[in-house]
């Protein structure tokens, strides 16, 4: 192996399931990304690695990780750019892990059930919706939080989830705001008061922990700050532009 080198330490699931690391020397070059790193090691040096990819440009959210305890998009992260002697590479917390990498997206998914996470058509009439222009200031306010690519990253972020169940996640309160704004959706009092008590997003203490790290650049905790204001003012106005 010519040029420069990185130690890469990553989290193996043994056969009778505890958890250990496994150190490996891989080549790191300038557009070298930790998924580069992951696929060099399952390709040359242990064929048993698992972890997840598809798109690898930061489009599908599956190649989430965690890289010296922070979420990271493994795609998306320079290899030569974490700092540190070492790069730790772990799978996302609070979800179940399948082997090494790879983590059961279930409980991520299953929370969005408790925000109703389909839009209900408030005109029963089953004409198209009406489209909502991207100048119309109600579309600005949903635009901001939209682009959501189910990548748990935040959900792994948030010590809330892993200390309080039933609460939904930062994502999928994400969500949940974007259909409350908008203003064909009929099921938007229901939702609110799904999301409204100490398992909602009253449990949040609004310290931006996933906003940091979405890989989108959205913004989950002031996206459960505007449905505070909106429980607890119900005015559209009082949410944030
Ligand atoms: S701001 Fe709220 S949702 Fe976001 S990580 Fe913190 S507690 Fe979790
Ligand atoms: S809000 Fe951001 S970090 Fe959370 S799942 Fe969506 S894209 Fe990923
Ligand atoms: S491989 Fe699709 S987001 Fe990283």
């Amino acid at each position: 192996m010519n040029g420069a080198e990185r130690t890469v330490r990553v989290a193996r699931t043994g056969p009778d399931g505890p958890r250990y690391f496994q150190t490996f020397r891989v080549p790191c070059g300038p557009r070298t990304t930790v998924l580069d790193a992951l696929l060099y090691i399952h390709r040359h040096l242990d064929r048993t690695l698992a972890f997840r990819y598809a798109c690898r440009q930061a489009m599908c959210g599956t190649c989430g990780v965690r890289v010296n305890g922070v979420e990271r998009l493994a795609c998306y992260t320079l290899l030569g750019a974490v700092p540190g002697r070492v790069v730790t590479v772990e799978p996302l917390r609070h979800l179940p892990v399948i082997r090494d990498l790879a983590v059961d997206f279930g409980p991520f998914f299953r929370a969005w059930e408790a925000i109703r996470p389909a839009f209900v058509p408030a005109d029963n009439s089953r004409a198209e919706p009406a489209r909502i222009p991207p100048d119309d200031p109600d579309r600005q306010l949903i635009d901001r939080h939209r682009e959501c690519i189910s990548c748990g990253l935040c959900y792994s972020a948030c010590d809330v989830v892993g200390t309080r169940p039933g609460f939904p996640g930062p994502a999928a309160l994400n969500h949940a705001l974007c259909l409350v704004l908008d203003r064909r959706d009929g099921a938007s009092p229901d939702r609110l008061r799904a999301v409204d008590g100490p398992q909602g997003c009253w449990a949040c203490h609004g310290l931006l922990t996933c906003s940091n790290v979405c890989p989108k650049g959205l913004d989950p905790s002031g996206a459960i700050e505007d449905l505070k204001r909106l429980i607890a003012f119900g005015r559209r106005h009082d949410v944030a532009v």
